[in-house]
């Protein structure tokens, strides 16, 4: 299949109002094994949080130094499309392909990725200026964001299988289109009773909350649990209430079967140096009881 041609390609959002519950160690370990899992796929990662962790992670420092400088980033086109009004500018210019240094039989994986900076932060607080002065309500900053999206964003699903989000924690507007957007909404969250009490409000200000004029998410959220420790009892309590929760009648969420465990090996892998094969860099240990069981359910959650 040639660019272009007529891929059906899915969305997939790793988004948590929490912070540090495993969004990016998901999405660059996942992007990872859905190019590696299939070598016809192609995969994108799309970085929406200023930390630019995931794009870090996947392209290393100096090649995301270059790219900042170039000004290809996810808050460059947001700055030229919504703040300059730039139509001319396109987003598969900005996405840097080839970006993977890692092999798999005999082949560099087929992942592009448009970064993001620090300057996310910053572009975002411009636009809600910008419209104030212009006499637009803040609320309309969501419009715009759903259109750009739509416009720019979703047809990249005709030359990509598989495109990720890595958002932010928070609810940042970007975020929330991102969220009311995609396919398939992974929600990382560390079974202990602090987190699981952070996902009602996640829950209630996206999937209950109908907001006027933009789109509802297409589907429930679906809950990874991360950061397991079955040794700890408060983990293995709430992974149950979750689970009951999950398989009661009209439940609101889905609950991932894969649990991802506390591993030193998986953290370790999503920032080692380029040039190693898939199974080099994730050790056996990880793809056949982290990385396989999560693609089969992405692929059947989606597919
Ligand atoms: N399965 C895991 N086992 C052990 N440590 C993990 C695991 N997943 C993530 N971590 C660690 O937890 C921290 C947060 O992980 P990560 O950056 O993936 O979370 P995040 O939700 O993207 O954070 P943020 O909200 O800041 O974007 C990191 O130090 C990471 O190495
Ligand atoms: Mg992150």
């Amino acid at each position: 299949m040639k660019d272009g041609e007529g891929r059906n390609g899915k969305f997939i959002a790793v988004a948590n109002m929490k912070g540090g519950v495993g969004k990016t160690t998901t999405v660059v370990s996942l992007a990872e094994a859905l190019s590696a899992n299939d070598e016809s796929a192609k995969v994108l990662v799309i970085d929406l949080d200023p930390q630019a962790s995931a794009s870090v992670a996947i392209a290393s420092d100096p090649i995301l130094a270059q790219l900042i400088e170039q000004d290809r980033t996810f808050e460059a086109f947001l700055e030229e499309r919504l703040i300059k009004d730039n139509k001319k500018i396109n987003i598969l210019d900005l996405v840097h392909r080839r970006v993977s240094g890692t092999w798999h039989q005999g082949r560099q994986l087929d992942m592009g990725l448009l970064p993001c900076g620090p300057h996310l932060r910053v572009v975002e607080k411009e636009l809600i200026y910008e419209l104030a002065n212009t006499n637009h309500s803040i609320t309309s900053i969501d419009g715009l964001i759903t259109k750009l999206f739509q416009r720019d964003i979703i047809p990249l699903g005709s030359i990509y299988d598989f495109i990720l989000f890595d958002c932010a924690p928070g609810i940042s507007p970007v975020t929330e289109i991102a969220i009311r957007l995609s396919d398939l909404v992974i929600i990382p969250t560390i079974p202990d009773y602090l987190s699981v009490y952070g996902l009602n409000a996640f829950y209630d200000s996206i999937w209950k909350f109908k907001a006027k004029g933009l789109p509802s998410p297409k589907n429930p959220p679906s809950v990874l649990v991360t950061r397991m420790q079955r040794n700890v009892r408060q983990h293995r309590e709430v992974l149950e209430g979750l689970q009951q929760g999950a398989a009661a009648l009209n439940s609101p969420y889905r609950l991932f079967l894969s649990q991802i465990p506390t591993s030193a090996a998986l953290v370790e892998a999503i920032m080692k140096d380029d040039g190693l094969t898939f199974t080099q860099k994730y050790t056996k240990e990880v793809i056949s009881s982290i990385l396989i069981p999560l693609v089969k359910e992405v692929i059947g959650a989606i597919g």
